[in-house]
């Protein structure tokens, strides 16, 4: 029988026979990553197959296996910088100034130097004149300079290349920066109070993405197979093989982050925004992500298929033109941020 080891997903073929011997649980090292690989000595107990989860012709596990596995991995995942934490308590304090953000952003200097690098940028409007972060805080004021700090330490998390999404380094960030850009626009419209955290959900709502993309290459065949016919989406795909999409796991990965808990819920249903009735923030994000996929910006192989929910268009009461616009403005937005 195959079995898989839940900590590196390494698949092995133990003659059943050597299992129905054993009466006991057999607990083994994976010879691949040293992790414990549990069997209760029956050949059906604790496979991954029989946990009640769909049968994979790979022996690759699915479902709930597959899920507990990665949210117990989660810990590879870099870290949001502790910069952007300590800016979030103190920007949510009524007291706190631009030169106390300033000194916070100064003591993390990778991060620094990026938030110096995208003051400069031709979109916040100071391309070559601003010289320190102090000197960022005085021109663009406790807003701006918060909103380049989150770009700042998103850039670093969402840059790489996503092979089993088709995304080349540099991809995922441009999408993640068109939905935070069409999400912001969508929130002034709708609702000029949710801007920023429309900002902010827009940029990382696709963070669960960076998790699922090695699981996904594992089983290209078989995503693959799900969509030759050309009528499933990838998120379908996602369901299907896995058990669970890259939403739900990026629910996962920003509670882990210490989003706050709007934000993560406009990520999780950021592809359902029905599921949460009359939630602003889903709508929108969801909304903006759809947009910045028909911008065909940064777009990889879950980009096809994919179709704004007509209840969000009803809700955002959005027209045609106004999709035209917010796809120029997304893709200007990048242009004039990335070429920082
Ligand atoms: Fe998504
Ligand atoms: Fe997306």
């Amino acid at each position: 029988m195959k079995v898989a080891c839940p900590h590196c997903h390494k698949v092995y073929d133990i003659a059943e026979e050597r299992l129905q011997q054993q009466c006991i649980p057999i607990v083994f090292p994976c010879p691949a990553c040293k992790g414990k690989i549990e069997l209760d000595g029956h050949v059906s107990a604790k496979a991954p197959e029989a946990a009640g989860d769909q049968p994979s012709t790979t022996g690759l596990p699915s479902g709930e296996v597959l899920k507990k596995s990665i949210l117990k991995n989660l810990q590879e995942l870099p870290p949001m910088p502790q910069v952007a934490q300590k800016a979030r308590q103190l920007t949510s304090d009524e007291k706190s100034s631009f030169t106390d953000l300033a000194k916070i952003i100064e003591t993390d200097q990778a991060i620094a130097a990026r938030v110096l690098k995208l003051s400069n940028s031709p979109y916040y409007g100071v391309a070559g004149f601003v010289t320190s972060i102090q000197h960022a805080s005085v021109v663009l004021g406790i807003k701006t300079l918060n909103e380049l700090l989150t770009l700042a330490c998103a850039s670093s998390l969402l840059g790489s290349q996503l092979k089993g999404y088709g995304l080349d380094s540099g991809d995922l960030w441009k999408h993640s920066l068109a939905a935070a850009a069409c999400a912001r626009s969508l929130a002034k419209k709708k609702n000029p109070g949710l801007a920023d955290d429309a900002f902010s959900a827009g940029l990382i709502h696709d963070c669960g993405k960076l998790i699922l993309a090695p699981y996904i290459e594992e089983r290209k065949t078989q995503f693959d197979d799900f969509m030759k016919d050309g009528q499933q989406s990838f998120l379908a795909a996602e369901k299907s093989i896995l058990g669970f999409d890259h939403a739900q796991i990026a629910a996962a990965v920003c509670e882990k982050w210490q989003i706050p808990k709007k934000l993560i819920l406009a990520i999780q249903y950021h592809h359902k925004p029905s599921g949460l009735q009359y939630n602003e923030l889903a709508h929108i994000v969801h909304t903006a992500d759809a947009i910045a996929l028909m911008s065909g910006i940064g777009t990889g192989v879950d980009g096809m298929m994919y179709q704004i929910d007509k209840k969000a268009m009803e809700f955002l009461e959005l027209s045609t033109d106004m999709i035209s616009m917010l796809m120029a403005e997304a893709t200007e937005y990048i242009e004039k941020t990335i070429t920082a």
